[in-house]
């Protein structure tokens, strides 16, 4: 774990609680805290925590039970035990039930520190793990396409059925889905493979063009026509032709379409030849073509042709289960693109792109990931470094603590003067830390009179 952490403290001494609090926050940590079982366990529901330090001795209930519990809820949080100098045996059956590490009081800080890191670091290297997993699991996915989620499954089994067809594919879904990535499959799998795959972007073509485009033309069919040439049917005998967008087809092309389908022979602008092509077509749209047929904008009787076999693409935020999978993919194509080691994403960031909806859907998601591993300074992706706009900020405030869409060091974006207080702040709880958060020892660690101390504590929320 890099950076901040949200670590919750539980003590029914108010003063120790106070103590650890200022040596958490010295640490650059967010802290919460509360005084009985009863209440550590309402925190943990509330949030999402890194770290639990916990007393053992407690009134109203176990600090034991608590270990239990929180472990039980969730097995991968890492709990620190304080115990009673003398009381060894409670320490380690507080081990036996899911406690990570323990430490006697009175407690030495340093000692405590390097505890407290080391849980964290036990815990980053657990995410490490798992995204390490995930992004081995690369495999899992089919082909170029990664995913796991029963929804994309579903896709991979048209696919494979569809590719050893010459039947005419629909692909629909919302814009970055991977529809073109779904195409290019069908072709890769398909007796076709050796051939070609001609991806045709309908929308990019000027209207007055696609006809001579798709089809060819003959010299002088048209101004600027001084040699005949063939058309993209033509060019992609033998494979796949990729017709996308094609809800932009303008109507007048529809009927010319229809044809090509119906008869298999293109006739090239300007001329009377008839050319059989052998030609699979797969369509790609994120328009609803059933609402264009409504809107007379698309023609019925092309899109039973194209639509012989449909596929939908799901977007990104009805298959959760792929952000991590696709999030691993990415960083490691950018991290090896960019020559970087190894990288991985915290706990929270993920978190984030996980409650984010995903309008841009995977396409989003590949540019969020760009964007973070260009701007990341250290090896771990921190929510900080995924810009998702407003929308997501609400969310992460709404749904955890506030400190989730808060920027921390690691934000490239950050002003110079933002990263003067970001250092003073930190080395005045550091300095606090080391002084065992006697104010007037801080002061004198760091050569401040007591006044400015004071002030500059009081700046940084610190009294
Ligand atoms: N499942 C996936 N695994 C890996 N990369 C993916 C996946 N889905 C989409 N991508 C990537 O996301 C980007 C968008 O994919 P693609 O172009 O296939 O989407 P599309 O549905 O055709 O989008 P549009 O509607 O805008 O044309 C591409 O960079 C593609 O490589
Ligand atoms: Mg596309």
């Amino acid at each position: 774990m890099n950076g901040r952490a949200l670590v919750l403290v539980v003590d029914d001494d108010a003063s120790l609680r106070e103590t650890l609090s200022l040596l958490l926050s010295g640490l650059g940590h967010e802290v919460v805290t509360a005084s009985d079982v009863a209440s550590a366990l309402a925190e943990a529901g509330r949030h999402d925590f890194d770290l639990v330090l916990t007393d053992l001795r407690m009134p109203r209930g176990s600090g034991l039970d608590l270990v239990a519990a929180l472990h039980e809820a969730s097995p991968s949080l890492p709990v620190l035990v304080l115990t009673a100098y003398g009381s060894i045996q409670t320490a380690v059956d507080a081990m036996r039930l899911g406690a990570v590490d323990y430490v006697t009081k009175p407690f030495d800080n340093a000692d405590l520190t390097m505890r407290i890191r080391r849980a964290l670091e036990r815990e980053r290297l657990r995410m490490e793990n798992d995204y390490l997993r995930a992004a081995t699991r690369q495999g899992v996915g089919f082909g170029a396409i990664v995913g796991h989620s029963a929804a994309i499954e579903t896709v991979f089994g048209l696919i494979e059925r569809v590719a050893a067809t010459d039947s005419a594919v629909l692909v629909t879904g919302e814009t970055g889905t991977g529809k073109e990535m779904v195409a290019r499959e069908i072709h890769l799998r398909s007796p076709r493979s050796a051939k070609l795959l001609v991806p045709v972007h309908i929308a990019s073509i000027p209207s007055e063009l696609l006809e001579s485009e798709l089809f060819g033309h003959e010299k002088g069919a048209f101004t600027g026509a001084t040699a005949s040439g063939p058309g993209l049917f033509e060019v992609a005998d033998g494979g796949t032709l990729l017709l996308d967008e094609i809800g932009e087809a303008p109507m007048h092309l529809q009927p010319k379409l229809l044809r090509v389908l119906q008869d298999g022979v293109v006739r090239r602008v300007g001329g009377t030849r008839e050319r059989r092509v052998d030609v699979r077509l797969v369509s790609a749209t994120n328009r609803d073509l059933k609402a264009l047929i409504e809107e007379k904008a698309f023609r019925a009787d092309l899109y039973y042709r194209l639509d012989v076999i449909g596929i939908r693409v799901p977007p990104l935020r009805e298959r959760m289960e792929d952000i991590l999978p696709l999030t691993a993919h990415f960083v490691d194509e950018f991290a090896g693109r960019l020559g970087r080691g190894p990288m991985s994403v915290s706990k929270q960031a993920l978190r984030l792109l996980e409650a984010y909806h995903w309008p841009g859907n995977v396409r989003e998601l590949r540019n969020a990931v760009e964007r973070a591993v260009v701007l990341a300074r250290g090896d771990v992706l921190e929510t900080s470094l995924f810009d998702l706009g407003i929308v997501l900020e609400e969310k992460a405030a709404a749904a955890s603590h506030d400190s989730e869409a808060a920027p921390d060091a690691e934000d490239a974006a950050v002003p110079l003067s933002d990263m003067v207080s970001q250092f003073e702040r930190d080395t005045i709880f550091a300095a606090l830390a080391r002084a065992g958060g006697v104010k007037r020892h801080a002061a004198e660690l760091l050569g401040l009179n007591e006044r400015t101390f004071w002030y500059k504590l009081r700046k940084y929320g610190g009294s």
